[in-house]
């Protein structure tokens, strides 16, 4: 009998190897900045209750009508995917009374997220993100901060062609006076009756319509940055002082809207010049009501979210990836099966000390062997017969040009380092 194949669902993204290794690299990469300033490792689950995204994300946004995961489970409860990571961070952060301890609450996460969105180029239905969030203080220093740990993962990756956009969407006083002249100006608007519904959910989801007749018909709406208060202008204006101080270059987007309903106050986005369509490779901003929405304090937070498959769209773009990291120090192949066992033992100790190590396997010719060596891109190769094990040296060949040195077993490592 023949079984057929079955093919991964669609618009995920996978990783597989030589790939998944440049993949795992961008990841690093990217927390790395978080890791040195103090941000500490928070594992959620990949789902929640239904009602912390519907209440968390926004019943406005794109993401909770139409591109949840949402499913009920065994116990007949509505369980949702996580579509995104900072309303599972601050349930947990309210869960566990995080929020009563030293503020801020600094964590960083990495990890799948789900939107069924339609797949394309850098836009996946399960997609990778790195993130941070800083719960708790309201402080114009905090955002640069998170701003600039963003903006570190990229420059760690090697991206120059990538722009900072930067707007604040202000606090709730400036956005009530905002919101009754936007309410008004989109009321003589001809919309359709879903444009309209969000629009009284939220009227600022109207300035992310993709449509041209939309985006045209907003052309002259009122800008949220022209409504500020005083503590908002003061505040944004401070942000924007402590990048120039730390030499970050943006651009004011007066007409930025995120896709997620929570934010308030500074919100950015990093915008990839190399990516077309999907261009942003990661955004976030601060957040005054979400945590008292999802039943905790009335604390404020900030933080973002990174695509790492869209940071390694970027990286292969502008061609940063490094080629020699990825590969092995060393190929040891043994001489026959009864030096498989001195060959296992040397990878071993080798490894111990540091390096990274491949062996040969199967019952293949020294040629194939040596085919499987030269494949696997190893710094050096050695072969071990019975008079290396009993001589306890051996011929280490640098594969670069292919000259040989010998070498005492135990010294392999010494070799390795240069
Ligand atoms: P977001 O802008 O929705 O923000 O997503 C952050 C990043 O995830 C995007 O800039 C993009 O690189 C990547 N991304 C989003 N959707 C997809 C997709 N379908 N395929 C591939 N990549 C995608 C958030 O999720 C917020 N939670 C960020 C945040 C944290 N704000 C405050 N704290």
């Amino acid at each position: 009998m023949k079984f057929e194949k079955i093919a991964a669902p669609k618009g995920v993204r996978e990783y597989l190897p030589p790939e998944s290794q440049a993949f795992e690299w961008v990841r690093e990469q990217l927390i790395t900045p978080a890791k040195r300033a103090g941000y500490q490792l928070m594992e959620l689950p990949v789902f929640e209750d239904t009602s912390l995204f519907n209440r968390g994300v926004g019943e406005s946004t794109d993401v909770v009508t139409k591109e949840m995961y949402t499913f009920e489970d065994r116990g007949g409860r509505s369980i949702t995917l996580r579509p995104e990571g900072t309303a599972g961070v601050m349930r947990a952060v309210i869960e566990s009374n995080l929020d009563r301890g030293q503020l801020p609450v600094k964590v960083w996460y990495s990890g799948q997220f789900f939107r069924a969105e339609r797949p394309q180029a850098g836009r996946y239905r399960q997609f990778y993100q790195v993130g941070i969030e800083a719960i708790g203080l309201d402080d114009p220093a905090l955002d640069a901060e998170v701003i600039a740990i963003a903006d570190q993962g990229f420059k760690n990756l090697g991206l120059k062609n990538y722009r900072l956009e930067i707007t604040s969407l202000g606090d709730a006083q400036s956005r009530a006076a905002h919101r009754v002249d936007l309410v008004e100006y989109i009321a003589k608007l001809d919309l359709d009756e879903a444009t309209r519904s969000r629009a009284e959910i939220n009227p600022l989801r109207i300035f992310d319509d993709k449509r041209p007749e939309i985006k045209a018909a907003m052309q002259n709406a009122p800008l949220l940055m022209d409504y500020l208060s005083d503590y908002s202008r003061d505040h944004f204006e401070k942000v924007k002082q402590y990048l120039d101080t730390l030499g970050i270059a943006y651009v004011v987007n007066k007409r930025m809207v995120r896709g997620l309903d929570y934010y308030t106050g500074t919100t950015f986005e990093f915008v990839h010049e190399d990516l077309g369509a999907q261009s942003g490779i990661g955004g976030g901003g601060r957040y005054d009501g979400l945590m008292e929405v999802l039943g905790g304090q009335a604390l404020s937070g900030i933080g973002f979210g990174l695509g790492v498959d869209r940071a390694l769209l970027a990286a292969i773009a502008e061609n940063t990836l490094p080629v020699q990291d990825f590969t092995s120090d060393l190929f040891i192949i043994p001489l026959g099966e009864e030096l498989k066992g001195y060959a296992l033992s040397v990878a071993a100790e080798v490894r111990r000390a540091g390096f990274s190590v491949e062996m040969a396997f199967g019952d293949r010719s020294l040629k194939g062997a040596m085919k499987g060596a030269d494949k696997s891109g190893a710094r050096y190769v050695a072969v071990l017969g019975e008079s290396e094990r009993d001589s306890g040296s051996v011929e280490l060949k640098r594969m670069s040009d292919g000259t040989s040195i010998s070498v005492k077993i135990e010294q392999l490592h010494t070799v390795l380092q240069a």
